[in-house]
């Protein structure tokens, strides 16, 4: 029995070849931590009809933190085709079990950083070292949404909104609604989460990303509830941008940037560009923050067509288990872990095939376990 309890998820696809890399690593750290493996992802979507299975659920009530690798997930048609036939035409309905996991633990902050490390061959710009601030439960994420829309709501919106009248007399399987949904306590408290990262580390601006000249209702509550949230944090700038423009700015000029703040799709989306200019998502790392648990995964996805192969690049969830050594407050180690990564992509004799080398996810894990048996 360790110090730390620690739900070990490794998923499907490349989210095995990622985490036994990963262990590698948290071993040589000598992490005094029981690892317990939970059961997620498309086989269990399958042969149950639930890819986050509720014994799954349970066991992240129980733990200090958890590793979550990869889950394939697939458009609702093709992912009621592979269930079983015994779990076929029963209306189950395919979510992520990532979202469904931030919603249900209330990982309101998904954070991550993305630091352009010396050497890395991929970075688009050296010395890029910024970090997003994405919210995690709201937004476009809400799963509110209608496909075909009932007839209530239509009504209810052709009476409330002008706006409406051009799809009003439309057939109600020939659009779909999806909301998006923004409260004042979801904006304020990402934006306070950022503010007071930003205060703590010395950064000195948070830009905000919004796109509230369009998105009136929803943005310019989130924008709202930003400038008050600045307004207690006299040291931090507070900077206001349109979606569309941070992603020609960020391209620009990515050293203007230290914390960006954004709803949750917009994070989704800047988050991956932002990872792009770092190195691809083999460096993007993410986690998934609430106030009792918080669960790490790399920003990458599953893609199964390198699945079980131990050829792509784990530092991503290398550097996903460093902030979980941080959250748990383990900051010693969480810099072990950093100066190992950083000394394999400096010395670069080490690299997987997105690096342009043709080592193995294993011997990546392993290098950078070796500078810290070194040094531990
Ligand atoms: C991410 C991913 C997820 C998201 C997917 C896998 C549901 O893109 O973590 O950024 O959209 O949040
Ligand atoms: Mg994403």
């Amino acid at each position: 029995m360790g110090q730390y309890r620690i739900a070990w998820l490794p998923g499907d696809g490349i989210g095995r070849d990622v985490m036994d890399a990963t262990r590698i690593v948290l071993d040589a750290v000598k992490l005094d931590a029981a690892y317990v493996h939970g059961d997620i992802g498309w086989e269990f979507w399958r042969t149950e009809g639930d890819a986050f299975p509720p014994r799954t659920v349970d066991l992240l009530r129980t733990v200090h933190a958890a590793m979550f690798g990869a889950i394939t997930s697939k458009p609702a048609k093709a992912a009621e085709a592979e269930l079983v036939p015994a779990l076929q035409g029963k209306g189950r309905v395919y979510r992520s079990p990532i979202v469904r996991m931030r919603q249900l633990f209330d990982l309101y902050i998904c954070l991550r950083p993305c630091k352009a490390y010396p050497g890395n061959p991929l970075n688009f710009k050296e010395g890029i070292n910024l970090v997003v601030f994405r919210e995690n439960t709201e937004d476009l994420y809400a799963g509110v949404e209608f496909s075909p829309v009932p007839e209530e709501l239509a009504a209810v919106l052709a009476a409330a909104s002008k706006n409406f009248a051009p799809f009003a007399g439309l057939p109600r399987d020939q659009y779909a609604v999806s909301c998006k949904i923004n409260t004042k306590r979801g904006s304020e408290r990402i934006v306070r989460a950022a503010f007071e990262y930003a205060a703590k580390n010395g950064r000195k601006k948070v830009t905000v990303v919004h796109k509230a000249n369009v998105v009136r209702a929803t943005d310019g509550l989130f924008l709202e509830e930003a400038r008050k949230v600045a307004k207690d944090f006299p040291g931090v700038q507070m900077d206001e941008a349109n979606v569309d423009a941070i992603c020609m700015w960020l391209l620009k000029n990515p050293h203007s940037y230290e914390v960006l703040v954004a709803p949750n799709l917009y994070g989704d989306i800047i988050s991956d560009l932002a990872a792009q200019m770092v190195g691809g998502l083999g460096f993007g790392c993410s986690g998934n923050l609430g106030t009792k648990l918080a669960v790490f995964e790399p920003s990458h996805g599953s893609a199964p067509k390198y699945a079980g192969q131990y050829k792509v690049n784990p530092i991503a969830t290398i550097l996903a288990a460093k902030m979980m050594l941080e959250w748990l407050g383990e900051r010693e180690k969480a810099e072990q872990v950093e100066r190992a990564v950083a000394a394999v992509i400096e010395e670069g004799t080490v690299r997987t095939y997105d690096m342009g080398g043709s080592n193995s996810t294993l011997e990546m894990g392993e290098a950078i376990a070796a500078h810290l048996y070194a040094r531990v």
